[in-house]
C-alpha cells in the first residue's frame, strides 16, 4: 500500500541558485524566501520519506519547441541536472525508482492518459532548486524520484482540469503500489511570474491567494479558470500552477496545509512555498503562515 504522506509546493526560480551558491540565504532581500523552507525540512526530518514525485516543466533541457510533449515520465534509474543557460551550478545526479516510475506509467495508460515516457531525461532548475532546497548542502537526501514534466510553455497547454485528473491518477497509482515506502508529492514553479514582453514583472496577488487559499480544501476550485484564463491571471509562466494542481491531485480527497509561506517578488516572481499533509482533515490548524513583500 502505497503512503503518500505529503506535499510540498514550491517555486523554482534559477536565481535561488545563486543565492545557495553564494550564501546569500540571510541576505534581507533572501532571508524572507528562505525562512519559509525551515518548516518544510523540520517535517522532512520528522517523516523522512523515501520517494518524491515531482510535477514540474522542462524549461527547454529535454523538450523543446518542436517537440513537446503534453506530460512526459521518467523511468530512469538515474537522472542528471544540467544547467540549460542560467549559469548555476551542476547539481548531483538523483537516484530514480524504475518500478514506481513503470507502474504509475501502466496504471496511466489504463486510465487513458496518453503520455509520453522518458528512459533517459535530464533535470533543470525546476527539480534540483527545490531539492537543495528541501535538502540543502551535503545533507543526505535518501529520496528516489520520479519526475513528471506537464507541458507549460508550448500552446496548446493541458488544462487545468486535466492537470488535475493526471495528478488524481497518479495519486491513485500510488495508493495501488504495494511497496512500503513513504511517498511525498512536489509540485514546483508559480507563482504569478511573467519573464518577457510588456508584462515582463507581471504579480497577481488576488490570483495567487485565490490559489493558495484553496490549495488544500477545494482544488477543483483552480481548475474553473481555463490554462489561457490563467496566462492573463497569473503570467505568461505563471501558469506553472498547473503543477501545482497536478501534485495536489496526486495527495488524495483529504490535505491539511501545514505552511505557507509568500514573499514578493524573487527575481521576476511571487514566490510561494506550501506543504501540504495528505490524509488529513483541511481544518487542522497551521504550523506557520508568513507573508512579506519586498
Ligand atoms: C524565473 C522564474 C522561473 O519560473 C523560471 O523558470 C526562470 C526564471 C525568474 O523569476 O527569474
Ligand atoms: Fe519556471
Amino acid at each position: 500500500m502505497g503512503n503518500v504522506v505529503g506535499g510540498i509546493f514550491t517555486s523554482h526560480v534559477p536565481a535561488i541558485g545563486n543565492a545557495i551558491a553564494r550564501e546569500r540565504q540571510s541576505d534581507p532581500y533572501w532571508k524572507p524566501f528562505f525562512d519559509g523552507f525551515v518548516p518544510v525540512r523540520r517535517w522532512l526530518d520528522a517523516v523522512s520519506p523515501d520517494v518524491a514525485i515531482v510535477f514540474s516543466n522542462d524549461h527547454g533541457l529535454n523538450f523543446f519547441l518542436d517537440n513537446m510533449p503534453t506530460f512526459a515520465i521518467g523511468a530512469a534509474s538515474e537522472y542528471r541536472n544540467a544547467d540549460e543557460g542560467w549559469g548555476l551550478p551542476v547539481y548531483r545526479a538523483l537516484p530514480g525508482d524504475q518500478a514506481l516510475s513503470w507502474h504509475i506509467i501502466e496504471h496511466l495508460v489504463a486510465d487513458e492518459f496518453d503520455i509520453s515516457t522518458c528512459q533517459s531525461m535530464l533535470l533543470d532548475h525546476a527539480v534540483s532548486i527545490p531539492f537543495e532546497l528541501c535538502w540543502p548542502g551535503d545533507r543526505p537526501r535518501a529520496v528516489r524520484v520520479v519526475p513528471i514534466a506537464i507541458n507549460t510553455v508550448q500552446h496548446p497547454l493541458p488544462s487545468p482540469k486535466r492537470c488535475l485528473a493526471l495528478g488524481r491518477a497518479v495519486g491513485a497509482a500510488l495508493r495501488s503500489w504495494e511497496g512500503p515506502e513513504k511517498i511525498v508529492v512536489f509540485g514546483t514553479g508559480g507563482l504569478s511570474h511573467q519573464l518577457e514582453g510588456r508584462r515582463a514583472g507581471f504579480i497577481n496577488r488576488d490570483y495567487d491567494h485565490f490559489c493558495m487559499d484553496h490549495l488544500a480544501a477545494d482544488p477543483d476550485a483552480l481548475t474553473l479558470h481555463s490554462a489561457l484564463d490563467i496566462v492573463e491571471l497569473a503570467g505568461s509562466q505563471g501558469v506553472e500552477i498547473l503543477n501545482w494542481i497536478a501534485a495536489r491531485g496526486a495527495l488524495g480527497d483529504r490535505a491539511a496545509e501545514l505552511s505557507r509561506n509568500y514573499h514578493v517578488p524573487i527575481s521576476n516572481t511571487a514566490a510561494a512555498t506550501m506543504l501540504l499533509e495528505a490524509g488529513t482533515a483541511a481544518e487542522s490548524p497551521r504550523i506557520v503562515s508568513l507573508e512579506t513583500v519586498a
